[in-house]
């Protein structure tokens, strides 16, 4: 049985919905990778043989790279018609794609170069360009035409948005007390991160909240405090940007490995 975090015990006061987290805890990050690789073919089957496409925000971070590259191999990628994917990216860091940092970069190497697709199935963030607050609007425009929707109205809903968790309870680039936290119209922005002296393009959390599927894949004991926090604790979404998740519309998974999950009451 899942745990479960009861809307009556914890009071979010910006929610008017309250999703029930799926946590599955798993025994090492290897697990956690295949565990997400699998859940990741199940949707893409799911939603190709329903509309002919699966749309995915791809996550950054070090804890997807394992999972992007059982995706890329032997066993699972005859799996997956990737000819009907849309690949598109939750955020970004403001550098070249040829940076050690960039998220696209982390993403091709370890599976899109390998896969059978052509490029216009792969929405880059354009984060190294000059004018930040235009490559956002920019990548909103892309979401919009490839949604086939207005860029002006509500955000699409995204089949799969993948997701990491930092260890200062961030996710996506929504860190803590930043300035996107507080967006309520656009889908994507550029965010000013103090503590890294940095911008970073970010979906924003009412795109996060439309994706039918957010999955969270969190491994190591650094992320155990902010999990539990995150999960069992208190409101604090300003502080813990990664609870603004549990005010989704879709299904919400956390993946999670025993270092991560020990100091999880839920079972
Ligand atoms: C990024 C992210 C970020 C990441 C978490 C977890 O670009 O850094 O998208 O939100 O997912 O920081 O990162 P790790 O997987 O490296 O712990």
């Amino acid at each position: 049985m899942p745990g479960l975090i009861r809307s009556d015990t914890i009071p979010f006061p910006w929610l008017n919905h309250m999703s029930t987290p799926i946590i599955r805890r798993l025994p090492d990050p290897e697990s956690v990778s295949q565990a997400a690789a699998e859940e990741f073919i199940r949707l893409a089957a799911e939603c190709i043989s329903a509309r002919g496409k699966f749309t995915v925000a791809l996550a950054g971070g070090s804890t997807p790279k394992r999972m992007y590259q059982l995706l890329g191999s032997a066993g699972y990628k005859e799996r997956v018609n990737w000819a009907r994917v849309e690949f598109f990216w939750g955020d970004e860091r403001c550098v070249p794609s040829t940076h050690a940092d960039s998220n696209f970069r982390m993403a091709n190497e370890a599976f899109l170069q390998s896969l059978p697709i052509c490029s216009p199935q792969i929405h880059r963030m354009q984060a190294e360009r000059e004018d930040r607050d235009q490559a956002a609007e920019d990548y909103q425009a892309e979401i919009a035409r490839v949604f086939g929707v207005y860029s002006n109205g509500q955000p699409p809903a995204f089949d799969l948005i993948l997701v990491g968790m930092g260890g200062d309870g961030h996710t996506l680039s929504l860190f803590p007390h930043t300035a996107a936290l507080s967006e309520s119209t656009r889908w994507v922005v550029a965010n000013r991160v103090e503590k890294l002296q940095t911008f970073r393009l970010t979906f924003t959390v009412p795109m996060l909240n439309r994706a039918s599927n957010v999955l969270f894949c969190v491994a190591g004991a650094d992320k155990a405090i902010p999990l539990v926090e995150v999960l069992e604790g208190p409101a604090d979404g300003n502080r813990l940007p990664s609870q603004r998740s549990l005010a989704g519309q879709g299904v919400l998974t956390w993946l999670v490995d025993e270092a991560a999950a020990r100091e999880l009451k839920a079972k």
